[in-house]
């Protein structure tokens, strides 16, 4: 079982970090999807345990941070550990690659980690896939569908229920498409 002291503190860290920031194409606060990922997590490694179930819990709280705001990693290092940080490092995307090349470094670096950290990012993108913002393309829609593909093949071997989920997500995903 995960730690509620850890939760709480990499709970708190979040929240002060992505303060004012909000879910893109709503007003909610961005913790929302944060708390999302985290809480798709637990449920999963309840029912299909991981062996570090802290870091799982952890990374799902923090893996935006470093990509998301101007948090450095050292930071993450010294206040959660060396384990959290290089989940977090994987989890965040490259900006200074190219745009076509980000997920598969990101998706190669995060097969390099523990099965803790394909985990969060499996559920990630479950939670990311719900009815997208009303502005984006048909062509960006797909896109984002093939991405989720991609993802699955790298990453359900981690976790056969988060794979189903996923599996689950991506077709109910083609409702809107057009
Ligand atoms: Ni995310």
């Amino acid at each position: 079982m995960w730690s509620p002291e850890r939760y709480q503190a990499s709970l708190r860290f979040a929240a002060e970090r992505h303060a004012g920031q909000t879910v893109p194409g709503t007003h909610l606060p961005y913790l929302l999807h944060v708390t999302s990922v985290a809480g798709e997590v637990m449920r999963a490694i309840v029912l299909e345990p991981v062996a570090a179930p802290d870091l799982a819990v952890v990374c799902a709280l923090l893996h935006d941070v470093v990509e998301d705001t101007p948090t450095p990693l050292a930071e993450i290092a010294a206040r959660f550990g060396d384990d959290v940080a290089l989940g977090v490092a994987a989890l965040s995307k490259d900006a200074a690659l190219a745009k076509a090349q980000q997920l598969d470094d990101s998706l190669r670096r995060i097969r390099a980690c523990p099965a803790e950290i394909w985990v969060v990012k499996l559920a990630d993108r479950i939670v990311n896939l719900q009815e997208p913002p009303a502005h984006w393309s048909g062509d960006k829609r797909r896109r984002y569908r093939e991405e989720a593909r991609q993802i699955h093949a790298a990453l359900a071997p981690a976790h056969a229920l988060l794979g189903r989920r996923l599996d689950e997500r991506i077709d109910a995903y083609g409702a809107f498409l057009t």
